[in-house]
């Protein structure tokens, strides 16, 4: 937000929008709450909306998009090849990231697949700060392996670091110098680490990888899904940026990386995706794999009225009013939190709250999905679905045995410009009332395990009764409250 002190002195997160069009949504009663939970085999992306007060599951396609947005939808240019509005939102991204090349992609993950498949040959190593479930599905898929070397304070639930995305430098030639660089199929950079609290990745320390990569040959890819946030953590954290134009910070992130790669579901509101190079012999090599999985260059499988309302909120996304929203709300939720001594990661990060299961189920071992559990209790005291970025969210290693997370999170998303301030609060009540009931919260175990990014599709059950002693104990506290 823009430079609004209260009289009060409150730090209150002020929305610097207002809305013009709702949604409305159900609370339905903890017994039903329960049901529904029940149903989805403990698995909160089996939820239907339908059942769902606060949809905090995400950040991914489901922001509110400006009138701006709504109204270039408009003149969307709906034509197989050569289409206007390819060349509209073409223009944008060369003016914002300065980069030559634009290759279409449906979603992110569509752009690991093509730059998976073009760059990672089997028994190749990608060196990264922190993975992504589908970015770390798609190098294994082609044969290569992830090696991350996030700095150890990335780990720390509770910190006062800034930038506690950032790659340790040393581990980072110490990976070189292990593996050689040739190789190394890439360097991967993620704005936000997703898995391990949102958290931003500073401009000295991609400088120093950029530097190091260029002096090896060894490429760097960027992850830019949750550029927005990281964008407005440099801007109030670092003070060499306090007065730099946003525009300007992300051409010279732009400028430090070989390719650059956005899902647009997150990064411009709206949903698609997108590589940018400079690189035209990588332009080409991936080019032919777009019209092989996406659809032809000038729309790789976006609808036309999506990659309008992309070049858009692009726009916007250099307009730190947009940016602010997400991580004042989250800063929000957290200090509520916090004061109540619920266990979150700090410094706040971007993309949403979270929530340390590992601490607020320290009763349930690892193996029992604690953030699973937690996810789904949550959604019974409350009716707000979150994510869970824990071990359920990991595969299991070669021999299939679990690989334990590093963290085990119950996130707690902000759709971009959603939710609203009283929301927020509510959430957080109900957050402090679980706590205080944490030891009624069980652990959770397979029914139907699939192979591959289990945790979308997969069902579980709760490890004796305890949903069923919650919402009782719900019901005994609140009375008929919903
Ligand atoms: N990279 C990052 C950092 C992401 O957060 C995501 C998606 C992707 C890549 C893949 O993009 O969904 O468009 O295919 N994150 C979503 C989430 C799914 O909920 O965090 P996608």
């Amino acid at each position: 937000m823009s430079n609004v002190k209260f009289m009060s002195g409150e730090n209150v997160p002020l929305e610097m929008h207002k809305v013009r069009m709702v949604q409305k949504v159900n609370l339905l009663p903890v017994e039903e709450r329960l049901k529904c939970i029940e149903d989805a085999g403990f698995n909160t992306f089996l939820l239907q909306n339908r059942d769902i007060f606060m949809d905090m599951l995400t950040d991914s396609g489901v922001n509110a998009m400006s009138q701006e947005q709504y109204a270039a939808m408009m003149q969307a240019d709906d034509s197989y090849a050569g289409s206007e509005t390819f060349y509209r939102l073409e223009a944008v991204l060369k003016d914002i990231f300065g980069m030559e090349y634009f290759l279409p992609a449906h979603q992110g993950r569509a752009c690991e697949n093509i730059i998976s498949q073009s760059l990672v040959k089997p028994g190749q190593v990608v060196v990264m700060n922190y993975h992504f479930t589908t970015s770390k599905a798609h190098i294994t898929v082609n044969g290569g392996k992830v090696e991350e070397i996030i700095r150890d304070e990335g780990f720390k639930i509770s910190s006062n670091e800034p930038f506690k995305g950032d790659i340790d430098i040393d581990k980072l030639k110490e990976s070189i110098a292990r593996n050689g660089a040739e190789n190394i199929a890439f360097v991967r950079v993620e704005a936000g680490t997703n898995l391990i609290g949102g958290q931003p990745v500073s401009m000295e320390n991609l400088r120093d990888v950029s530097k190091i990569c260029r002096d090896e040959g060894i490429l760097l890819v960027y992850d830019g899904s949750l550029l927005g946030d990281n964008l407005y953590f440099i801007k109030i954290r670092d003070e060499e940026y306090r007065n730099v134009d946003i525009k300007k910070i992300t051409r010279e992130i732009a400028a430090l990386t070989d390719v650059f790669y956005f899902s647009a579901r997150k990064l411009g509101s709206a949903r698609g995706g997108g590589i940018l190079t400079s690189n035209e012999e990588l332009y080409l090599k991936m080019r032919e794999l777009i019209t092989l999985y996406e659809g032809f260059l000038t729309y790789g499988g976006m609808s036309v009225r999506e990659m309008e309302a992309l070049a858009v909120g692009l726009e916007e996304t250099m307009d730190f009013d947009v940016i602010s929203q997400t991580p004042i709300m989250v800063e929000a939720l957290c200090n509520e939190l916090l004061a109540s001594g619920v266990p979150v990661v700090t410094p706040p990060g971007g993309l949403g709250c979270h929530v340390d299961a590992m601490e607020f189920c320290s009763h349930i071992p690892q193996s029992q999905y604690p953030a699973g559990a937690l996810a789904a209790a949550l959604f019974i005291a409350s009716g707000v679905r979150c994510m869970e970025r824990g071990t359920l969210s990991e595969q299991r290693n070669e021999d299939g045995s679990e690989r334990f997370a590093d963290m085990e999170l119950a996130r707690i998303a902000f759709p971009r410009r959603v939710f609203t301030l009283s929301q927020v609060k509510y959430t957080a009540d109900r957050l402090t009332w679980l706590y205080k009931n944490r030891e009624l919260i069980g652990g959770l175990e397979f029914v139907d395990e699939p192979k591959m990014l289990r945790f979308f599709f997969g069902r579980l059950k709760a490890i004796g009764d305890w949903p069923q002693r919650l919402a009782a104990k719900f019901r005994e506290d609140f009375g008929d409250s919903l």
